[in-house]
This record gives structure tokens, C-alpha cells and sequence, in this order.
């Protein structure tokens, strides 16, 4: 079982669906801990509920670095193999990137490389374009532009909003990170 940690800032519902899947049967990796920058993230207390190791650190009033040094510990400390973001909204720095070079997974929410960053739907509904998603990808230095290992594709329909569109993309990261970090587990 590859032991993985998740970080996150708020609902946490990917979190979610991969804290189900690793309690499935044929499950490849299991939740050593989910880690937060805010305290108050909602999915801490789901997580915690759920028997899950939870840590939680606000990088106020510290040093970035700081803060990281706290968060490596953590999961060095639940000996997690690989980290995965689920809604963690702060950037990481590059040094903790090469920590854990290749080790870090994250979940976007457009069909990468398009529209990288924030605002992916409200931009994809602008463009006109037919097709939203999401995409699973390695974390590098560069916002949202690691390698690609696995993407799924949702209609855009007419009379979408950021707010209906988002909800479509949401079911289908839901069922597209499970999957992905499954196999990637096994690696
Ligand atoms: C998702 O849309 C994900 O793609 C993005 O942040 C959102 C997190 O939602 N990275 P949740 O916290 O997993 O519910």
C-alpha cells in the first residue's frame, strides 16, 4: 500500500472520494494523513470523523519556508510517499517541489493546457468552447504544468454559468482522481 498524504484548504470533497476508494476493495494506496493550511477547512473535521491523521497550520505570521518545514515534517512524520492536492490553494515553493520531485499529484479543474490557474470554467464558457474538464497532473515549478496522467472530458451546455459548469466538472473529478492516483500508486 503506498501511503499518501492530502493536502487541502476547504470542503475537501476530492479528498473525499480518495479516502473512499482507498477503503475499496483492490485499493493501491491508503490516506496516512490529510494536512491543511487552514484549520477551519471543513474536510479536516470529515477526515477526522473518519479515523484519518489530521494536521492542520496556518502560515500566518511565519516565514513561507517556515511553514513548509512544518507541513514536510508532517507528512515525513505519517512516513506518506506521495502527497496529493485536493483544493490546496497556496502555492508551493520550489524547494518543497524538489523535495518531493515527482512525488506530488494534483487535480485542475480544465482539460490542461488549457486554462491554467484560477477561473478555469468562467474562461472556458468565454472561449465558447463545446468541452470542460479536469486533469491530473504532476506537480512542477510551473503552475498546472506538470505531466499529464489522466484527464476527463464534460459537455458545456448552453446556459451554463461558472457555478453549473463547475458542478459537472466536480462529479467528474471525483471520479477521474481515484482512478488516476490509483494507478499511479503503483508506479
Ligand atoms: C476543485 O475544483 C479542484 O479541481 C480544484 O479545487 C477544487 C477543490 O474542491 N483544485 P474540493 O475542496 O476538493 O471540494
Amino acid at each position: 500500500m503506498t501511503r499518501v498524504g492530502i493536502l487541502i484548504s476547504g470542503r475537501g470533497s476530492n479528498m473525499m472520494s480518495l479516502v473512499q476508494a482507498s477503503r475499496a476493495s483492490g485499493a493501491t494506496y491508503d490516506i496516512a494523513l490529510v494536512a491543511s493550511d487552514n484549520p477551519e477547512a471543513p474536510g479536516l473535521a470529515w477526515a477526522a470523523a473518519h479515523d484519518i491523521p489530521t494536521y492542520a497550520q496556518s502560515p500566518r505570521g511565519m516565514p513561507k519556508a517556515e511553514y513548509e518545514a512544518k507541513i514536510d515534517a508532517a507528512l515525513r512524520g505519517a512516513n506518506v510517499e506521495i502527497i496529493a492536492l485536493a483544493g490546496y490553494m497556496r502555492l508551493l515553493s520550489d524547494d518543497f517541489v524538489a523535495r518531493w520531485r515527482g512525488r506530488i499529484v494534483n487535480i485542475h479543474p480544465s482539460l490542461l493546457p488549457k486554462y491554467k490557474g484560477l477561473d478555469t470554467h468562467a474562461r472556458a464558457i468565454e472561449a465558447g468552447d463545446a468541452t470542460a474538464g479536469c486533469s491530473v497532473h504532476i506537480v512542477t515549478e510551473e503552475l498546472d504544468g506538470g505531466e499529464i496522467l489522466g484527464q476527463a472530458a464534460v459537455p458545456i451546455l448552453p446556459g451554463d454559468t461558472p457555478d453549473t459548469l463547475s458542478e459537472r466538472v466536480l462529479a467528474a473529478e471525483h471520479r477521474l482522481y481515484p482512478t488516476v492516483l490509483a494507478d499511479f500508486a503503483t508506479l
